[in-house]
């Protein structure tokens, strides 16, 4: 029976670029969208904005820009990304478009009429980044932000609550009457155990900044951001306007309401989400998917560093489908997974140009080799081999099914992939370069060539949440329209004409040398001119051990445009430093230099080759640098 979906993103913070990592909410909500849309039901996809707040004003201030024109410019530049990375949304929210903004005041102001909130004063460490408060028992080190690292502040301020200790228990009544609600288990259990140790009201305004939506029965302090963004997934919908058509059919009346987020913000779609709308009267109808993060091998992704991947360069490296793929698989639902492009270019060429790409390609030729490309419904099967792939067939659409419905898109992805690999052991199975020498074959290869067909027609349906452009060409290749949910299944062709020569799909990659290049980039990106890092301590600055360093050899590295390989003399010791600076600086040119160098840098492998340390240069561009040197004081001396 066909069925209304409403499938939401988190809105993202209109405060930096999105990158790989949360690219990965929308992707993954984008492929349960259009799975829903194949099986015909009625889906609604939304992703949005989350644009005001602290952070937003003062990324807005260092930019030379008003809070507006940055949540403007950065609303437009994700709009774009989504559209780069075929991203089906229906609607694109923004919290500081006014049909969000009137319908939250209204929010507001009902949850205090009701008594849910309150008026106080609220003392606590703050953390700029992350929009939130934290007790003492949270904070991190010398009052650091748990979740992201950062110096908190204290802050003092008149604030209104959100009771939240009044429907804890209808909460936790809730949690346990539907056991799907936050899936996986290990994450609902988590939220159980953070209500029961008792919750804290929550603090829902500010009088410390002005970018937000400001209470219309108190306007100096504005609505704290988390009531501002969980309204979105209401708003959107029409909820408390006039035209609330979608709200009621998605919403109050819809089959299937599904919020994906990251596990950072569990507890707000956990608990505060559901306790709002229990305050609002408005029925608790979604399930909660939360998944895990992607990190680099080093750790969290970071722009000081260098270690963060952004969705472009890899789409327009590799192509869109394999990056969505690889997000896709790679990510089991509630656990972190590692992004590292060792990893993305054995997959790509494992699973995408041998299994699949292979599979397609030599089919494609088989059937014009034998058949002039004529696909025929065969009238009987011949081996036991035919009976067997049609059962592995239907049992993985079958598992398929049941997967992608649960949000389980790594499960899903596997059991296509194991159709995959039992196609690939039919031919070899069936061996049909055998059976074409033999005149009397004729029917039997044309079954075994119909059976590849359908395998791959149904592969291919199945594939097409994930990627869609590779899909429609493999239909293309097929000559088949028999793309829809319906069609699934083995048999359901008469016949077709497949295309003369299927191009390549997936071109294999040289591994070696699409590392190679992925390390220069990453060196490259470690250069960010413009961007101030974060405020950091005399201490922090402390921590770095500046020597002078005097170079008494240096080479390039052989095969390498961009690394010099230096030997320097810091205080008596001499290290091997390898240094990104082939392309401004001739091995020649730097020996005898006194540089700056960081002492006191975890050594690291650099192609091989042990770096311990690095010169210090400034650099305004990708074609300028310059090697920082000292004229007067020698190796011993140290810098700071
Ligand atoms: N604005 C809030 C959400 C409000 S929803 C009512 C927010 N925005 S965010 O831009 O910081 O994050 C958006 C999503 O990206 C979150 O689900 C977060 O978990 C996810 N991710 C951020 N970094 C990520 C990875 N490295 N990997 C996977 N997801 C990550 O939070």
């Amino acid at each position: 029976m066909k069925k209304t979906c409403y499938v939401t993103t988190p809105i993202y913070y209109a405060s930096g670029n999105v990158h790989i990592g949360n690219s990965y909410s929308t992707i993954v909500c984008d492929c349960f969208a259009r799975y829903n849309r194949l099986k015909g039901n009625d889906t609604f996809f939304l992703t949005g904005m989350d644009e005001h707040g602290l952070k937003i004003e003062e990324t807005a201030k260092k930019q030379g820009l008003t809070p507006q024109q940055l949540v403007d410019k950065v609303a437009e530049s994700t709009k774009e990304l989504w559209k780069k990375l075929n991203i089906t949304n229906d609607d694109f929210i923004r919290t500081s478009e006014e049909r969000h903004v009137k319908v939250v005041q209204q929010i507001f102001e009902k949850l205090l009429a009701n008594g849910d909130i309150y008026l106080g004063k609220y003392e606590g460490d703050y953390c700029v980044s992350c929009e939130a408060y934290f007790t003492k028992t949270q904070l991190g080190e010398g009052d650091t932000c748990p979740d992201c690292g950062k110096p908190t502040r204290k802050i003092q301020e008149e604030s209104y609550f959100l009771n939240l200790k009044k429907y804890s228990d209808r909460l936790l009544d809730f949690i346990e009457k539907n056991p799907n609600f936050i899936q996986p288990e290990s994450r609902r259990n988590e939220v159980v155990s953070f209500i029961k140790q008792g919750l804290e009201d929550l603090c829902v305004s500010r009088t410390s900044f002005k970018w937000g939506i400001p209470v219309l029965s108190n306007p100096k302090h504005v609505i704290y951001v988390w009531i501002d963004a969980l309204s979105n997934y209401i708003t959107a919908l029409g909820y408390g306007s006039e035209n609330d058509e979608l709200y009621k059919k998605f919403w109050l009346n819809g089959d299937e309401v599904v919020h994906v987020v990251g596990k950072d913000i569990l507890r707000f779609h956990a608990i505060y989400w559901p306790i709002m709308l229990m305050a609002l009267d408005i029925p608790i109808k979604y399930k909660l998917y939360v998944h895990g993060w992607f990190l680099m091998k080093e750790g969290k992704m970071s722009k000081s560093t260098g270690n963060i991947v952004y969705p472009m360069d890899v789409v327009n490296r590799y192509g869109l489908d394999a990056l969505r793929y690889y997000l896709i698989r790679e990510m089991p639902l509630g656990n972190d997974s590692i992004f590292s492009y060792e990893r993305f270019i054995d997959k790509y060429n494992t699973d995408l140009a041998n299994d699949l790409g292979n599979l397609i390609s030599r089919t494609v030729a088989m059937i014009n080799k034998y058949f002039g490309g004529q696909v025929v419904k065969p009238n009987k099967n011949y081996f036991s081999y035919d009976s067997q792939l049609e059962e592995t067939l239907e049992l993985t659409i079958n598992k398929y099914n049941d997967y992608f419905s649960n949000f389980r898109f790594q499960n899903g992805i596997n059991e296509i992939w194991n159709l995959i690999s039992r196609t690939n052991k039919y031919i070899d199975e069936t061996a049909p370069w055998v059976l074409a020498k033999d005149e009397s074959q004729k029917e039997s290869l044309n079954c075994v060539m119909y059976h590849l067909f359908e395998s791959i027609r149904n592969i291919n349906i199945m594939i097409s949440p994930i990627m869609p452009d590779a899909s429609e060409k493999i239909s293309e290749y097929l000559g088949t329209n028999l793309t829809k949910f319906e069609d699934l299944g083995y048999g359901k062709t008469v016949a077709s004409k497949v295309i003369e020569k299927a191009d390549v799909l997936f071109k294999r990659l040289d591994a070696i040398k699409e590392l190679e290049y992925q390390k220069e980039e990453a060196l490259k990106k470690m250069v960010k001119p413009n961007d101030f890092k974060d405020e950091i301590t005399i201490d922090d600055f402390q921590k770095v051990d500046l020597r002078v360093g005097e170079v008494i050899s240096a080479e390039k590295m052989e095969k390498s445009d961009k690394l010099l390989i230096l030997k320097v003399n810091v205080s008596g010791e001499i290290r091997q430093i390898v240094s990104g600076i082939a392309d401004f600086y001739s091995p020649e040119e730097m020996v005898g230099k006194k540089v700056v160098v960081v002492a006191n840098l975890k050594p690291i492998k650099l192609r091989g080759y042990d770096s311990q340390g690095m010169i210090l240069a400034a650099s305004s561009s990708k074609k300028s640098l310059e090697v920082l040197e000292v004229e007067k004081e020698n190796s011993n001396a140290k810098v700071g």
